[in-house]
Formats: C-alpha cells, sequence, structure tokens
C-alpha cells in the first residue's frame, strides 16, 4: 500500500505536461508539483505560493466551505461573502414572510445593524492540507477488508485530536482514489454570518426549473453574506458586538471582461463525483437507481405545487424545500439521459475491455472485472431498496417528525441526562426546519399515499415488506390503489405526528406509549426494520465489497498508465479546476440583458420567467453604469470549460491574475453524465458574469457603499 502511494507521486510527477483537455479536480496542496507549468501554458500569471500557502495570505484564503454544501468567496476586506442566490436561498426563504416578503422583493441591508443573522449558518476556511497517506497506510497493513473502514476511522481520529490540539480549528481527514491516498483538511469555523443582500428571486432564480441546468441561461444566481468574529478578530459563536471579519485575503473584482480562449480557474468545495465508475454501477443508475429516485420525487413536487399556487405564505414555507428537490429532480433525469446519450457504459466497456487485456497475468488483477460483475449481480435486484427508504417512505414530512421522536426516544431510554437535553434542543431546531401548516400537511398526506402506490407497484413482491399485505387485506384486498387511500386516510386521522399542536405536546412530554401506539410510527418502524434486518447487510455487503474492488481497479489503472495524470474524485474537500473561457456548439458564450428581455416577453405569464419592472426599465434606459461589455450590452452569464460539480455552486471564477469574473452556478444539460465520465467536448461550467452582479448590487439594489468595500480593477 505504502508503495502505491510513492509511485502514484511519480506517476505525477512523470506527467507534469500531460494534463489534456480541462478535466480534473486538483489538490491544492499539489498543484505546485503537478498543474503549475500547465496552469502557467494557459495564462496564469500568478506564482504557485499565491494560490495556496500556508505561511502567507493566498488565494485560498478567500474560499469558504459555505454551510457544508456550497462554497463562496470573501471580497471585501471586512469578511463580505459572495456565493449563489440557490446557497442563501433557504437563509433568505427563513427571513421572508407575505408581510415582508424579501425572497420576492430582494434585499441590500442600508448598514452592518441590518444584517441579517442567520442562525446555524458557517464558513469554513482551509487553514492548511497535509498527506496523511503513510500515516494511514502504515496501520492498515494485514488489516481485514471487513474491519478496514473501523481501522481508517480511529487513525482519523487520532490525527484530528493532534491536528486540533491547543487550537480553535477544526479538522478533517478524506479518502482519495477510493482508498489509495487520505489527506487532513484543517479548517477554521465561523459560525456568525448574516445575510446582506440578495436579488429578487425573480432574478436570482430566474428561468426557473424550465432553466435550470441548461445553457443558454439568464440567472442573476447571486447573494450576499458576512463574517462576523469578535473584537479580536477571532471565530466567535453570534454576538451582537461581533464584527465584521478582516481576512487574510479578498478577491478583487475584474470588470473589465474576459474573451474566448482566457485562463479561467474555479477554486471551491465540489461535493461527489464517480469518475471511476464499473459499467455495471454505470447500468444500474441509468436503468433504475435515476428513474426511481425521479419518479418518487415527481410525488413531492407535484404535492406542493399545488399547495403553493393557492397560498403565498404556504409558498414561502415551500419554496426553498421545493427548489432543492426539483434541483436534483432533474439532475438525476439528466444524469440518466445523458449516460444513455454519451453512451458512457460503451466507454466503460471499453476501459474495462483494455483493463482486462493489461490484467491478464497480473494475478493482483486478472480477476478483478469478474468480481465486479458477480457483486454486481448480486446487488442489482434490491438496489432499490436503499432508495425507496430514503427517497419514498421516510420523504413526507410525517416520517420525519416520527424518525426525529424515533431518536429522542432511543435516547431517553439510554438514559443520560445530558444527551436527552442535547437531543431535545437539536430536535426542537430540525423541527423548526419543516415548516408545518394545514395545507402542507394535505401535500403530505396526498405524498404519503403515492409514495406508498409507488412502493406496491414496483418494489417486487417478494420483498416487500409484511405491512403492505396486511395493509391491502384489511382494507380492500380487491383494489390495493383504494386500500392504500383507506390506510392513509387512518393513520392521518389518527397519528399525533399529522397534527402540529398534539405533536409538539409529545416532543414537550415524550412518553413511549403513546409513541408506539401511533400508526405514523407502527408504519415508518416497519419499513424502517424491514430494511435494517433484510436489505441493510446485503448493502452494506456490496458497499465493502465495491469499494475494495474500485480501490483496486484504481490502483490497476495508475500502474497501466504511468504518464497520464490521476486526480481524485470530488468528496467535499477544497479543489482547483483550471481550462478557458470557451463557448459550447453554436450557443453564444456570453448572455446579455436584453436576452433577459426577450425571454420574459416570450413567456409572459409564466413566474419562473418575471422580472421586476425596475430591471425593465434600466434596461430600456441603459442605466448600466460602468458594467456594460464594449457593445453596449450587459453581460449576464458566460461558459467556461471547467470540471465542477455539485458543491461548486457558489465559487469564484477567477482569471490568471487571481481576480474574480464570475462565479460558478450550474452544469449544462448535455454533461449531465459528468459526474461518471468526463466528456470534454460537452462539458461546460456555468457562470454568473460578476459586471451583473455589481449591477445588480451597485445600480438596480442602489446599495453603492457595499460596491464601495471591494477592490474593482478597471
Ligand atoms: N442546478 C444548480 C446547481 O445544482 C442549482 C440551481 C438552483 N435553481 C433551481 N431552479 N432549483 O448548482
Amino acid at each position: 500500500m505504502k508503495k502505491i502511494y510513492y509511485m502514484l507521486a511519480t506517476i505525477l510527477l512523470l506527467s507534469n505536461f500531460a494534463a489534456k483537455a480541462d478535466e480534473g479536480m486538483w489538490i491544492p496542496l499539489l498543484l505546485k508539483k503537478y498543474n503549475y507549468e500547465a496552469m502557467k501554458a494557459k495564462g496564469l500569471k500568478l506564482t504557485p505560493e499565491q494560490l495556496y500557502d500556508v505561511n502567507n495570505s493566498s488565494l485560498k484564503d478567500a474560499i469558504v466551505w459555505f454551510n457544508g454544501g456550497c462554497t463562496g468567496e470573501i471580497i471585501s476586506m471586512e469578511g463580505l461573502v459572495l456565493t449563489n442566490h440557490h446557497c442563501g436561498y433557504d437563509a433568505i426563504a427563513a427571513n421572508s414572510s407575505p408581510q415582508n416578503n424579501i425572497l420576492d422583493s430582494g434585499f441590500w441591508a442600508k448598514n452592518h445593524g441590518q444584517e441579517i443573522p442567520v442562525p446555524g449558518m458557517w464558513v469554513s476556511i482551509v487553514q492548511r492540507i497535509e498527506d496523511i497517506s503513510d500515516k494511514v497506510m502504515s496501520e492498515l497493513k494485514g488489516v481485514d477488508e471487513k474491519d478496514r473502514a473501523a481501522k481508517i476511522q480511529e487513525v482519523y481520529k487520532k490525527l484530528i485530536t493532534e491536528a486540533t490540539k491547543g487550537n480553535t480549528y477544526e479538522a478533517q481527514c478524506r479518502e482519495m482514489f477510493k482508498g489509495n491516498a487520505y489527506y487532513l483538511f484543517v479548517f477554521q469555523r465561523y459560525n456568525d454570518i448574516r445575510l446582506v443582500g440578495a436579488p429578487p428571486q425573480s432574478i436570482g432564480k430566474f428561468g426557473g426549473e424550465t432553466d435550470n441546468w441548461m445553457w443558454p441561461r439568464h440567472t442573476g444566481d447571486f447573494s450576499m453574506f458576512r463574517i462576523y468574529a469578535n473584537k479580536e478578530n477571532k471565530a466567535a459563536g453570534y454576538a451582537p458586538d461581533n464584527v465584521p471579519y478582516q481576512p487574510k485575503h479578498s478577491l478583487p473584482i475584474n470588470i473589465k471582461g474576459y474573451k474566448k480562449g482566457d485562463f479561467a480557474m474555479i477554486y471551491g468545495f465540489p461535493g461527489r463525483t464517480n469518475r471511476y465508475e464499473f459499467s455495471k454501477g454505470v447500468q444500474i443508475t441509468t436503468d433504475i437507481i435515476d428513474p426511481a429516485i425521479v419518479a418518487l420525487r415527481d410525488v413531492r413536487l407535484n404535492a406542493w405545487k399545488e399547495q403553493m399556487n393557492k397560498d403565498v405564505d404556504i409558498r414561502l414555507k415551500l419554496s426553498s424545500d421545493f427548489a432543492s428537490v426539483a434541483n436534483y429532480w432533474k439532475y438525476y433525469a439528466g444524469e440518466a439521459e445523458q449516460l444513455k446519450k454519451n453512451k458512457v457504459y460503451d466507454i466503460k466497456i471499453k476501459e474495462e475491455l483494455a483493463f482486462a487485456k493489461w490484467a491478464k497475468e497480473k494475478t493482483e488483477y486478472n480477476k478483478l472485472l469478474s468480481d465486479m460483475d458477480s457483486t454486481f449481480a448480486v446487488f442489482k435486484p434490491i438496489s432499490l431498496q436503499r432508495i425507496y427508504i430514503n427517497e419514498g417512505i421516510l420523504a413526507p414530512n410525517i416520517s420525519k417528525y416520527v424518525s426525529y421522536a424515533t431518536a429522542l426516544d432511543e435516547t431517553i431510554q439510554k438514559g443520560d441526562a445530558k444527551k436527552i437535553a442535547a437531543t431535545r434542543e437539536q430536535l426542537k431546531e430540525a423541527i423548526k426546519e419543516l415548516p408545518y401548516a394545514p395545507m402542507i400537511a394535505m401535500a403530505d398526506k396526498r405524498i404519503f399515499d403515492s409514495i406508498l402506490v409507488l412502493y406496491y407497484n414496483n418494489i417486487p413482491k417478494d420483498q416487500q415488506v409484511a405491512l403492505m399485505g396486511e395493509i391491502i387485506n384489511k382494507y380492500n384486498s380487491s383494489n390495493p390503489r383504494e386500500a392504500i387511500r383507506m390506510y392513509t386516510d387512518y393513520v392521518f386521522a389518527n397519528s399525533i405526528f399529522s397534527d402540529e399542536a398534539l405533536m409538539q405536546a409529545w416532543f414537550n412530554n415524550p412518553r413511549p406509549a403513546a409513541l408506539k401506539n401511533d400508526p405514523a410510527y407502527i408504519h415508518v418502524k416497519a419499513f424502517r426494520d424491514h430494511y435494517i434486518n433484510t436489505f441493510k447487510p446485503k448493502v452494506d455487503k456490496f458497499n465493502e465489497s465495491i469499494s475494495a474492488l474500485g480501490r483496486i481497479y484504481i490502483k490497476g489503472l495508475m500502474e497501466m498508465n504511468p504518464k497520464r495524470n490521476f486526480y481524485p474524485d470530488a468528496n467535499s474537500s477544497v479543489r482547483l479546476t483550471y481550462g478557458t473561457v470557451k463557448p459550447y456548439m453554436k450557443y453564444p458564450l456570453i448572455t446579455n440583458l436584453d436576452e433577459v428581455v426577450v425571454k420574459h416577453q416570450k413567456n409572459s405569464g409564466n413566474p419562473e420567467f418575471n422580472v421586476p419592472q425596475r430591471l425593465l426599465d434600466l434596461h430600456k434606459s441603459k442605466t448600466y453604469g460602468h458594467y456594460a461589455m464594449k457593445d453596449g450590452k450587459l453581460p449576464v452569464a458566460f461558459l467556461t470549460d471547467n470540471d465542477i460539480t455539485g458543491g461548486n455552486s457558489g465559487s469564484p471564477v477567477i482569471d490568471g491574475e487571481g481576480r474574480i469574473i464570475g462565479l460558478a452556478f450550474d452544469g449544462n444539460w448535455e454533461a449531465m453524465s459528468g459526474n461518471i465520465h468526463f466528456d470534454p467536448a460537452n462539458k461546460r461550467t456555468i457562470c454568473v458574469d460578476i459586471r451583473y452582479v455589481m449591477f445588480l448590487i451597485d445600480i438596480y439594489g442602489e446599495a453603492p457603499h457595499i460596491v464601495k468595500e471591494m477592490k474593482l480593477v478597471e
């Protein structure tokens, strides 16, 4: 194991100039060694130390992990953070009401005092990265596959304790190359984050679900926050007298623009890719898993939409959940479609055939692919189980309330007073996150019912929970659809978790008996136990086997291709990807405000394409300040060929001199297969132009005081 790691280093070293296309999410610590020359060749003007340094300020100090799911960047020496609108969405919606509707109207704080604290929101800044491959792998020698994961956790724990002793940092260890390398990331986390501003969602989410994951695009997808610290500029919990954080670095704003072919890099926290996936994994994804997720999410979206259309308050309460479920509903539909269209299964088969040929005489590798086949063959017939639990049975709010109650009940049974109090506090917060209203409960009932129908129709009969058969027999054995409807009525009429007051009363006085006899509790428990007893051991075994096979496969691929520059899959750790500003097919490189107006007119009556009258007026008078392009038009969005994925949302798009030219906010439809296979011909990053952002703050939002904090390069 140790050997492979050294070998890996040599491989990468040999192939300094081998970078093809602009594929790869690289670890900043290694840029100097493996990528710097290629970056320079593409137009980077900075030194490697300006990209990543531990002792002196560098770009990394302006990049923040935004609340665990997005990226943000610091753009002023007063801790101003820029991210996507869809990353701030939840905070913006949570601070909106029919009376003070900042989601629909937009918001700009006129001074620090007006900035809105967002409890629970945090950002983290990377302090250093360490290669811990040796430390981890030396402990794994002779360890059995089944004990491997536990051993790794044990080593992680030790290293994290060491890294955070005597300081205020947090640390995380991450596996790379499916376990062929390991890295430690040390962070400083900031918990006092306040909302500074956002455009109306008709701008920040312009095009809605229709345009989502598509180019050409016209969305002003940004929002702004500020990091607060204590008077010593140290991270601290929320306090009214905290002050704006003074960062080590902030990104200057390039409003001069860019052109096709210009260097562009994106620094951020990409979530997950699976670029070394096996052919059989691709097949299960396209044929089984993605369509199931789409069908199950459809149910939630339709039921919510029905209620959202009736009432503003309900719309505000459900908007954030709707947007995030819809976002990945479309993602999975697109992934299945594009995996097929881009023939990713065939590509994987070809790669595996080449591997098999190379591995023929090598005992370490020559059984790998047949093992892979048989491992997937066992998993395939039960591959819907986990999806139907997570995206189905547990999706209605009523099931979530039950899960929370179950968690509290289990903690109570253990009798540790401190833990009980802490769990209770946590759950109180979690419950607040699930908006309750009678109309939402109506949607919930429809969701509960439709999901059971899908379960009954799509899960093989011999795999179904016994409760399902009992429901049909009890309520209407000749009409299962009707039986499910009656059962749903029964559950919602009799469960305390379908009624806000009764539910709150239970959490205030959590009596086990009231829980155990509750029909929603009995329902969730039946499905959960069935999954845990019958399928979970098999799913766990599959995951263990397939990750071991994946590890060996990557190790083999590296031996087989000693000149190729390998990069690890995304895993929510900080990465940098570099490339160029680049158009896609026949489409324009940059979209502009004229097109926003045209799109708005063409789709009149469709709320997704509404725009505020003020934007139309500013367009009419061409009041663009110094943010227009040379042709007089106001840029809106543009494309690069950078390699990003979910989690990169909000990441800065940075030019060769370290200045921000835009924010990454999406990928294009034609490359929705990108998490499994990078296709340079199709893959693009969709970015909002920083000049549009500046126009929206400075002129549309009439908040020039915020622009004054920044360093604009004209
Ligand atoms: N597709 C974008 C991403 O995943 C998110 C867009 C959010 N907007 C929406 N219409 N749901 O980064």
